[in-house]
């Protein structure tokens, strides 16, 4: 392995500029389907907007930049040698409905800062960096999860392509719509070879930094998480003739059904479960809804209480449909085990926190990331930075200047002392 190329004696050694990157955000923010709030989905006209403004700064910081065949963009910054195996940082741009600014945002224009900082300096590293923002992550459009980052690790499941948007468009159209062919998407596969790692800076979305007051921790694992599309049927009926006795009013059996969800998801620590979509047919006043179709959520940090959990409730709602007439299919739309960081990129972290002087924190993940599909092709680690409150996939999401920047000099010290794994690809 090359030696780092430090920068020529004299140079200007720039650091990173937290106003740029929270002025790149607002932009990013700007790239979305609803004008008063800020949603952008996979494979969308506002997808490309922000592909496009993510590719000039990557441009600017002196990368080659490329979209591969799932519709992730890719900046590359050679080493002090050609072809050299890569550091890999980034995130996922896209967003839920009504999201926040900095849910993976953050992660993509914070590496593109830190590279920046370095390609200003003339320094070149003894590795390549990549920095990537993942198409999509979130899984709002397709109800399927961590598509980029799984066809980067080579893990992505061919049959999602035949999902269907509420367009009634299918991921293989939309692929089509936005210049890509489904015929490419292995060809987004990297080897592991290639990979020495993947880090990422993200918010925390949860309480604990900012309680603990602290702009940086460390990230021991992220929870398992398992995802279902359910749907409930019975008889739509009129609502002024039908008896109470005797309904197969499927909008009650699924009321019952989140209550049983959460009830079950309370008795077991660390647990979570939650019904984020719940839409009934055909959805008029005076008519029994005939059909019901919901979403459920369930995440622990320990898979074996998430199992139980899932064979728990498809009994109860099995139950519950015997019992009042109702026809059920369970469509398990997601699944992740829960994913460890590994010791020795957290280590490196530490050491770089440890630089600016800050106390080390290490905190479980209860969101899910990117990472959790990128370690089936290298080992990741990731950063958190607080966000008020705890608040995300809320408008109201929030960052201080502060932490954003405490955040990206971490991360440039990490990359700038990064020392790969031994006997790692060279
Ligand atoms: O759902 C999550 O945890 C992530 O924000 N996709
Ligand atoms: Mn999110
Ligand atoms: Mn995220």
């Amino acid at each position: 392995m090359p030696d780092a190329v430090q920068p020529h004696a004299g140079e200007t050694v720039t650091t990173i500029s937290a106003a740029r990157v929270l002025r790149r955000i607002e932009e990013l923010a700007r790239c979305s389907s609803d004008p008063d709030a800020l949603t952008r989905v996979f494979l969308s006209a506002q997808h490309r907007a922000a592909n496009e403004l993510v590719s000039n700064w990557l441009r600017q910081a002196g990368m080659k930049t490329r979209v591969d065949a799932v519709g992730n963009v890719i900046g590359r910054y050679e080493g002090s040698a050609p072809a050299l195996p890569c550091l890999m940082l980034g995130s996922h741009l896209d967003t839920v409905r009504n999201a926040g600014k900095y849910d993976g945002m953050l992660g993509v224009v914070a590496a593109i800062e830190c590279v920046d900082a370095l390609h200003s300096a003339g320094t070149r590293l003894p590795f390549a960096l990549e920095v990537i923002g993942f198409a999509d992550e979130e899984g709002v459009r397709f109800q399927s999860t961590l598509l980029g980052s799984r066809a980067v690790a080579g893990t992505f499941d061919m049959k999602v392509l035949n999902a269907i948007d509420a367009e009634g468009i299918t991921m293989s159209d939309a692929l089509h719509r936005f210049g890509l062919d489904r015929a490419n998407i292995a060809s987004a596969a990297r080897q592991r070879a290639e990979v020495l790692a993947y880090v990422e800076l993200h918010i925390e979305q949860g309480p604990v930094l900012e309680a603990a007051g602290l702009p940086v921790g460390i990230v021991t694992a992220i929870n398992g998480a398992t995802r279902y599309a359910i749907e409930m049927s019975g008889t739509a009926g009129h609502a002024g003739t039908v008896p109470m006795q005797g309904r197969q009013d499927a909008l009650a059996g699924a009321a019952e059904a989140v209550l049983a969800i959460e009830r079950i998801c309370r008795a077991v620590p660390d647990l979570v479960g939650t019904v984020g979509r719940l839409t009934a047919r055909p959805g008029a006043t005076n008519v029994i809804p005939g059909k019901a179709r919901f979403s459920i959520d369930l995440r622990s940090p320990r898979d074996a209480e998430r199992k139980e959990a899932e064979r728990e409730i498809s009994a109860a709602l099995q139950a519950i449909c015997d019992r009042r007439g109702l026809w059920l299919h369970i469509g398990r739309t997601h699944e992740n085990s829960a994913t460890g960081c590994a010791p020795w990129l957290m280590e490196q972290l530490g050491a770089a926190i440890a630089a600016f002087g800050h106390r080390e924190m290490k905190l479980a993940s209860g969101a899910g990331h990117d990472a959790m599909a990128m370690c089936d092709l290298t080992d990741v680690a990731m950063l958190f930075i607080p966000c008020e409150a705890g608040i995300s996939h809320n408008p109201r999401e929030a960052v201080t200047a502060a932490d954003v920047a405490a955040g990206c000099e971490v991360l440039l010290h990490f990359i700038r002392n990064f020392k790969p794994l031994s006997g790692s690809a060279s």
